[in-house]
């Protein structure tokens, strides 16, 4: 029998400010997560946190996009609503963008990553959860984990990978998506996907010849942007990933690699800043310098018949202290820049804004130039 991984996330309230999550949520999440275990509902779950949002990593036999369960995803972000509400977190409840849940959680405001797999004989995955950017802060990571050489070495001396992988690739803002397969599509899949704001990897399959079923994702990314689901800027669309690894997929250490870079994504302060992308321990988890640099968390874990074997805090590792350390400096670097581009995103793509207020005041002081 298949097992479904859901990984679903929510900000239901950080502190202070959008720091972080207080101790008290994870609780609440907690206890209705194991009382849905107890009624059969679950096989297992881990309640985790990064910056302000609120993790719930779920297994179960009953597939994606399934009611019960993203009902209970939907019931336990409001349940820590409450204890935020009580402890006056700051922006309680502020992912929970619909009234009542309607069956399905997407476009209600959660991130949501979820697969249903044949667990193998050892199924290593790997959850990573990201704060204070967006879902096309995974396209590089992704891509480097399952179509560069340069990264994975597999992809060239591994025989069952030797093939390559076929990626999914939504664009966001037609709500399409395409399947293209790499390497021989690499060129016009990079040319989506650098533009990340708008062309972002859904989801990755291996290809005909793997020992792994090609119905089933080895990688998958939620893709829910806030601001498109509420009409206006709401809060950040921090993103989460399944990744399965080993055994004809890219090795844990293939599956870490590409964050040893610290790349540029956008999100950072108000949603409108570029800074460089942090991997650290989940006890650093709490982005406070300009409210970042934005972050990303590692779990790792073994599925045993649906149980989650872990986790193990994989960026708690001295391997990644120069990567931080690195990120310090492109920090100072990039905060050294103010409110000039490329520190300051672009004004489309920017999530607050003053100009159409500035321009108003001046609109009357405009004259033509010569
Ligand atoms: C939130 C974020 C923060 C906030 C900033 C202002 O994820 O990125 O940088 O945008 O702290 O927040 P408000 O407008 O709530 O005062
Ligand atoms: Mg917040
Ligand atoms: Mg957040």
């Amino acid at each position: 029998t298949k097992i479904t991984i859901s990984l679903i996330k929510a900000d239901v309230g950080g502190y202070p400010g959008h720091c972080s999550v207080h101790p008290e949520l994870i609780k609440t999440a907690e206890e209705k997560l194991e009382e849905a275990k107890k009624s059969g509902c679950l096989v297992d779950y881990r309640v985790m946190a990064c910056g302000d949002d609120l993790e719930l990593l779920m297994s179960h036999r009953t597939g994606c996009d399934c009611g019960d369960i993203h009902g209970l995803a939907w019931e336990t972000f409001e349940a820590a609503t409450e204890t935020a509400k009580g402890l006056k977190l700051y922006g309680y409840g502020q992912d929970l963008l619909a009234d009542a849940f309607s069956g399905n959680i997407k476009g209600m405001g959660p991130g949501v990553a979820e697969m249903e797999i044949t667990e193998r004989t050892a199924e290593p995955i790997i959850a990573f959860m990201m704060d204070k950017t967006e879902p096309g802060a995974f396209n590089l990571p992704i891509f480097k984990m399952f179509a560069d050489p340069f990264n994975t070495a597999g992809l060239i001396i591994d025989p069952s990978f030797h093939h390559g992988f076929t990626f999914e690739v939504w664009d966001i803002l037609e709500h399409k998506k395409v399947l293209m397969n790499c390497p021989e599509e690499m060129y016009d899949m990079l040319a989506l996907i650098g533009a990340k704001s708008r062309y972002v990897i859904k989801r990755v399959f291996a290809k005909p010849g793997s020992k792994i079923p090609q119905s089933e994702p080895v990688a998958v990314i939620s893709t829910e942007k806030l601001y498109q689901t509420a009409g206006k800027y709401v809060g950040k669309d921090d993103p989460v990933a399944l990744v399965r690894s080993q055994s004809g997929l890219p090795a844990l250490g293939e599956v870490l690699e590409p964050f040893s870079i610290g790349h540029l994504v956008s999100g950072w302060m108000r949603g409108s800043h570029n800074g460089p992308l942090m991997p650290c321990s989940f006890d650093t988890a709490h982005p406070t310098r300009f409210d970042g640099p934005p972050r990303v968390i590692a779990a790792g874990f073994q599925l045993a018949e649906g149980k989650f074997v872990g986790p193990v805090d994989l960026f708690n590792d001295l391997a990644f202290d120069r990567v931080r350390q690195r990120c310090l400096e492109i920090t100072d670097y990039m905060r050294a820049h103010g409110p000039f581009e490329p520190h300051r995103l672009p004004m489309e793509e920017m999530e607050y804004t003053t100009l159409p207020h500035v321009m108003d005041c001046l609109r009357d002081r405009f004259v033509d130039t010569e």
